[in-house]
């Protein structure tokens, strides 16, 4: 455990602006700073990063936090990790509290389970080159395949010995247990109880994760037979979720970065080809359907992949699945088809590294004009079989999710097919609103209407759904403005003892609290209740109101952090500090700006008043309808009159404010 001490060190250490500047380049915008945010597809600045309150937030996908959790996210790193990164980068030491002890039960399986795989990593990398058998039997194999010593080493290839269990009696005499080994599926049990080495005999490509970490191994046969797998990998275990996991990812990722591209290939051996070419943006998918570990993987790099698969049926089959799945989650996806018969790692053992290079740049399609060139083969000059390959085509664009993106891909297809772009923009809508209903029928397990935006302004004229939301909006700004401006000072009518009223300067927040508790009025949003009854008690320990919002930004609750670090910056109202000093300064500006905060002030907790009157007379409304008794009635009709005449003095007192 990394102790309270240094977390604390490098919490105060972290810079939002500079951490988030490692990943995302960022430009000044007023006391902020803004970038392209990196957990959604965007091109927009969206992503605002305050180093006032050390938090980011991105205003599209409501994604946001301090640094650590910055790190965390673009990471896909767990706490500690993320801890730990950021210790390097300020060069804080690391103290760690009293260790194994303070671990989980699962997180010490991990760990043995984890000592276990470097352990078999290191004895296969021995194994291969250091004994004659690993020598003449795996090294040989590796170099016949044309691997050079370099890849090997940095993939750190392995060979497990032939013969029983000589893995596994080296492991337990090395202190390792059965059971682990067991687990992590490089031991086996037989029917018999006899224990043995699952990898015998075979060459080892071990797998890592993001972290670098053994996680798995795949093994490969060296001699044909038709009786066993040509690879062997490891089982799911608690260190390997094959979900999570991309051959190759740990090396690959800085030139994914850098590049701003993936390819993705199918197996070891193409990784290792292509890398040794020379093209080091290359991982494998490994026959998985892409599960969100592996999209989250790639998506923390790059929005650009490349798929490079079999130059033959299969592989354009595979292309084909490809295409769909990835578009689908925000990819821009592009498509190199290889020459009949070639994979990836023959073709990178075949050619020279600058042919390799041209092909692929040469090559690259986007995935219009992949399908387009795969089924205009099929399709020939038959009108109807083309008609259903651009309906094909434009169920593969509907299935992007941005806007801009969708219209230029249709502007390629119309371009390609000579077809009009409106025609096939009447053909998408059709199938958005499709895909919309199989996604939300998924999520729901029913039918669902999904309404075009012409459909919703019609239906949304449903007055008692208005009601609730004036009233969201509005209790919403009365919090923002305790929130923002509260330790601001106003200038307020306060009633006098002699009721007489006089004008006087208060806070605002105290000004709202005293109005709030006049009237008995509370939130009808549980949230905003909750913020509001944690303010006074957060703001009296406050210096200042930064120190207000740091507490907000902060907070133990995710929900109210979550709506503080959404709406405490970027929008500010642009508010000088001579503000504070206006008693000094009296420029008009400077009055303008103390005016404006005053009328905000008093409109925003009238409407909120005049709303609360809406909904109560909506509800004494309803209670009237109900069978209730002639008294009951009575004092329904009398609490009514009395909102009645309340309603109307706010509502002139909200025209002065307006005419003023
Ligand atoms: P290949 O069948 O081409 O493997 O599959 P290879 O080792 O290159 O064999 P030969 O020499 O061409 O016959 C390509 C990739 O697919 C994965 C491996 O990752 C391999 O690198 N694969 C293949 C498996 O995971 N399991 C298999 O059974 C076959
Ligand atoms: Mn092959």
């Amino acid at each position: 455990m990394i102790s309270k001490e240094t977390i604390d060190e490098i919490y105060s250490a972290a810079q939002i602006e500079e951490v988030v500047a490692d990943f995302v380049p960022l430009k000044r915008r007023g006391q902020n700073w803004v970038g392209v945010c990196p957990f959604h597809n965007d091109k927009n600045p969206s992503m605002y990063v305050s180093p006032r309150l050390g938090i980011f937030n991105c205003f599209v996908c409501h994604t946001g936090g301090n640094a650590v959790n910055f790190v965390m996210k673009h990471e896909q790193i767990s706490y500690p990790e993320a801890l730990r990164y950021l210790a390097k980068k300020y060069g804080i030491n690391i103290v760690e509290d009293a260790r194994s002890e303070d671990l989980t039960d699962e997180e010490k399986l991990k760990e043995s389970l984890l000592a276990v795989n470097k352990f078999a990593e290191q004895y296969f990398i021995d194994q291969l080159l250091n004994t004659e058998e690993g020598q003449t039997v795996g090294l040989s194999y590796f170099k016949e395949r044309g691997f050079t010593q370099q890849t090997i080493e940095k993939f750190k290839l392995g060979y497990c010995p032939d013969g029983w269990d000589k893995f596994t009696q080296e492991a337990l005499k090395n202190g390792y247990q059965l059971e682990h080994l067991i687990m992590t599926g490089l031991t086996k049990k037989s029917e018999s109880g006899k224990v043995f080495d699952f990898y015998r005999g075979r060459v080892i490509f071990p797998i890592y994760d993001k972290l670098g970490k053994p996680v798995g191994f795949g093994g490969r046969i060296l001699k044909k037979d038709e009786k066993t797998s040509k690879y062997f990998n490891s089982p799911e275990s608690p260190i390997y979720h094959k979900s999570n996991v991309l051959y190759g990812f740990y090396n690959a990722q800085r030139a994914i970065k850098s590049q701003d591209n993936v390819y993705l290939v199918e197996g070891y051996t193409d990784v290792l080809s292509m890398v040794q070419a020379g093209i080091e943006n290359v991982v494998a998918t490994s026959g998985t359907a892409f599960p969100d570990g592996q999209i989250r993987l790639l998506k923390s790099k790059t929005n650009n992949v490349t798929v490079l698969r079999d130059g033959d049926r299969a592989g354009i089959n595979a292309a084909l699945k490809d295409i769909n799945i990835l578009l689908g989650n925000g990819f821009n996806v592009s498509v190199v088809m290889l020459p009949d018969g070639e994979d990836p790692d023959s073709f990178a053992q075949g050619h020279r590294d600058s042919e390799i290079t041209d092909y692929l740049h040469d090559n690259a399609d986007s995935f219009i004009l992949f399908k387009a060139k795969v089924m205009a083969a099929e399709a020939g000059n038959d009108p109807a079989k083309r008609a259903a390959m651009v309906k094909d085509i434009i169920q593969s664009i509907a299935l992007i999710q941005d806007d801009i993106t969708r219209q230029l891909y249709i502007k390629e297809l119309a371009k390609l097919f000579g077809i009009e772009e409106k025609m096939l923009t009447v053909e998408l809508r059709k199938n958005i609103v499709k895909t919309l209903k199989e996604s939300a029928k998924k999520e729901s397990g029913q039918e669902v209407e999904i309404h075009t935006p012409a459909e919703e302004k019609i239906s949304s004229n449903d007055n008692s759904f208005d009601e609730n939301e004036a009233l969201y909006q509005i209790e919403k700004k009365v919090i923002l403005l305790i929130l923002k401006y509260g330790a601001y000072e106003i200038d307020a009518e306060l009633d006098e003892e002699d009721g007489q009223t006089k004008c006087q300067l208060v806070r605002l927040d105290q000004y709202i609290f005293n109005e709030f508790s006049e009237e008995e009025i509370s939130f009808r949003d549980p949230l905003f209740q909750k913020i509001f009854e944690d303010y006074a008690i957060i703001a009296s320990k406050a210096q200042n109101q930064d120190e207000i919002k740091k507490a907000f930004v902060n907070h133990e609750n995710t929900g109210i952090q979550q709506f503080a670090i959404e709406n405490l910056l970027g929008d500010e109202i642009e508010i000088s500090p001579e503000w504070l000093r206006r008693f000094e300064v009296s420029t008009d500006n400077v009055n303008n700006s103390i005016y404006k905060l005053n009328e905000e002030v008093y409109k925003t907790v009238l409407m909120f008043k005049f709303q609360l009157i809406e909904q109560y007379l909506h509800l004494l409304k309803e209670e009237m309808h109900q069978d209730h008794s002639d008294k009951i009635i009575d004092q329904i009709l009398a609490k009514y009159d009395l909102l009645i005449k309340r309603r109307a003095e706010i509502a002139k007192l909200m025209e002065l404010v307006v005419a003023k």
